[in-house]
């Protein structure tokens, strides 16, 4: 405790062990009773409650001040700890077997009625946004901000332990290969000219190892101008780590101990090593590279039986080079006609083109459309596939692979969450690994790096570089999976020139773009570069799970809405025609006002 002139101990550290002690206390005022005369008030600081009492044949002075008090004034008070009367204790708080009949009081600041009353659950986000200052001073948002203050402190210790240097990049960069779009800044000084702020600290962490730093983290600021989602935030933070000499195993190891000691700080418990489950059993099973594992509920594949069958329409996807994934709902057969039409609307508004069910009543029979395009030993490998009892339903879908992992795995997140499968005590890690090099973009038209370009590919795989084969290229990727959700992410790196050249041309950038774009990375490449790998985990996101909130915005002091926008200061503003001058910038949308 650091002790001032206006305080010597905190509020909610005081207790029976203090008893008669002068103390020196300053807070808000929390709540303020007047019963018959005798004035309660619950001051409030970080560290808690205290009650104290003004009482007019006490102390005249003080009971005339306190009977001006109203919420979230902040004050001055000195007096002695006192026991309350037994019958009064609060078991509610630590501090509730004590109290103080101050003796000397002052007002250090008047508050105006808040716009909101803090302890209300229902306030909406937008009004707590706006006046964040006055949402961090509810216990919600403080023990999340404590919270996090713990996790980047336990995630600091384990990283300094073991030799790691922190080391800050740069925020005013060039570009980063991260796939996002970049925030743009521009230069006054280079006419015409923009630095972008980073997506992540990833070129400059590899050239720290290029210079020789060998163990690197950074608690970074990264900067992503994509379309938001509670998850997702336009400024976030990462734990972001580097390393040379190391192979996948050896960062995964690093990580897991950073994991342990971070869920610690949460008090969670969790126990290495992880299940690292290959990319393609991940998408096959869950349908997901991010696979919720509390539950059940696994895909399953019928393409084969199809196959046989004359079930034309689905046999001519799978032979146009679909998949076909089947999910069981156990229980499922006692779906009315409305909960099946509703379920094919939401795998419609997936993506699914149909969603196809097969019934298997209580009586043995089964029901179905699709019954009349296969045999009856068709239907019972698909019953047997499916792992059907009477009184479930299965539901599949067929279509391009993507898009069928895509609506089954969320359509199995759909029924986990209503059927409430998810056992909510579980923490779940696991690590998907043997990602993809490459993932076809339709928008795009050409293939792109499913991590990043420099992750490195599959060693035995750099011929299919060569000869085209991009869809078949794996990649040297991984990801740290928790309970669903994708805490981070990394990969072994490229540190020859001529392998990250070859990814290039297949990303399709010409010699002069990527010379323009990532020129500086390639030569660094040149000049004796450590094999290296690493991983950033997304700190927001690791915090939000461990306070169990669902949205980020929930464990960031000042966070932007789903707009993109800061509530309370209005940000993004307009710039002055003066600044915009000075800048070389016109704006299209200054000129339509
Ligand atoms: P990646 O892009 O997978 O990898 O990011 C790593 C982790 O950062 C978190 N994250 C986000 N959190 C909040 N808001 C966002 N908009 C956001 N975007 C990402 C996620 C994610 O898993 N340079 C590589 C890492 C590496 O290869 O070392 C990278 O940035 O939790
Ligand atoms: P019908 O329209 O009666 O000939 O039956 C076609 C059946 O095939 C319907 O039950 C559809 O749901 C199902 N179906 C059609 N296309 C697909 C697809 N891509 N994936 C799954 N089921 C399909």
């Amino acid at each position: 405790m650091i002790k001032t002139r206006l305080k010597s101990e905190n509020c909610g550290e005081l207790n029976l062990s203090n008893i008669n002690q002068e103390v020196n206390l300053s807070g808000w005022v929390s709540t303020v009773r007047d019963l018959g005369g005798i004035i309660f008030v619950e001051l409030r600081d970080r560290s808690g409650f205290f009650q104290l009492v003004a009482d007019p044949q006490v102390n005249k002075n003080i009971h005339d001040v306190f009977s001006k008090l109203k919420n979230e004034y902040v004050i001055n008070v000195k007096g002695k700890v006192t026991r309350r009367p037994e019958e009064t204790y609060n078991e509610k708080y630590p501090t509730g077997q004590v109290e103080m009949y101050p003796e000397y009081v002052e007002i250090l600041s008047e508050a105006k009625t808040l716009p909101f009353v803090l302890d209300d659950e229902n306030v909406s986000e937008d009004v707590r946004l706006k006046y964040r200052y006055l949402d961090i001073r509810r216990e919600k948002m403080l023990s999340n901000l404590v919270l996090r203050h713990k996790i980047v402190t336990a995630a600091r210790n384990y990283m300094n332990n073991l030799d790691f240097l922190e080391v800050e990049t740069p925020i005013l960069i060039k570009t980063t290969p991260e796939g996002a779009r970049d925030y743009l800044v521009p230069s006054r000084v280079q006419e015409g000219k923009f630095y972008a702020l980073p997506q992540s600290p990833q070129i400059f962490k590899q050239l720290l190892m290029v210079g020789g730093i060998e163990r690197y983290y950074q608690i970074a600021k990264c900067f992503r101008d994509e379309d938001l989602r509670a998850d997702r935030q336009p400024e976030f933070t990462q734990i972001d780590i580097e390393m040379s000499f190391v192979e996948q195993q050896d960062v995964i190891k690093v990580v897991e101990g950073l994991i342990v000691d971070t869920f610690k700080a949460a008090g969670v418990e969790v126990k290495p090593p992880f299940i690292q489950m290959p990319w393609q059993e991940a998408m096959d099973r869950y349908g997901s590279d991010k696979p919720d594992t509390r539950f059940g509920l696994e895909l399953f594949d019928i393409g084969d039986i199809i196959m046989q069958s004359e079930f034309q329409i689905v046999k001519n996807t799978l032979e146009n080079g679909g998949i076909v994934r089947g999910i069981r709902i156990p229980g499922g057969a006692k779906y009315s006609r409305k909960d099946i039409d509703d379920i094919t609307k939401l795998a419609v508004s997936f993506g699914a083109k149909a969603l196809a069910n097969i019934i298997y009543n209580e009586d043995g029979t089964a029901k179905s459309p699709v019954l009349k395009f296969v045999t009856e030993e068709q239907a019972k490998q698909i019953q047997e596939r499916a792992g059907a009892q009477t009184g479930d339903i299965i539901f599949f879908v067929a279509d391009k692979p993507k898009l069928v992992y895509d609506i089954m795995g969320r359509l199995r997140l759909h029924f986990g969450k209503t059927l409430n499968l998810i056992d909510e005590s579980k923490h779940n890690l696991l690590w998907v690994v043997d990602f993809p090099m490459f993932e076809w973009s339709d928008e795009e038209g050409r293939f792109m790096a499913m991590h990043h370009p420099f992750t490195s590919p599959c060693l035995e795989d750099l011929d299919k570089l060569d000869s085209g084969d991009l869809g078949n290229v794996k990649s040297i990727a991984y990801d740290i999976v928790y309970n669903g959700t994708e805490l981070g992410g990394g990969s072994v790196r490229i540190h020859s020139s001529e392998v990250q050249k070859k990814i290039f041309k297949a990303l399709g950038l010409t010699e002069e773009e990527a010379v323009e774009k990532f020129g500086f990375m390639v030569n660094a490449l040149q000049y004796g570069t450590p094999p290296h790998a690493g991983l950033a985990i997304g700190l927001d996101r690791l915090v939000a799970l461990l306070a169990r909130t669902d949205s980020i915005r929930d464990v960031i002091a000042f966070p932007k809405n789903s707009g993109a926008k800061d509530l309370m200061s209005d940000a993004p503003g307009e710039a002055s025609l003066q600044q915009l001058r000075e800048l070389h910038l016109k704006s299209t949308a200054h000129q339509h006002k």
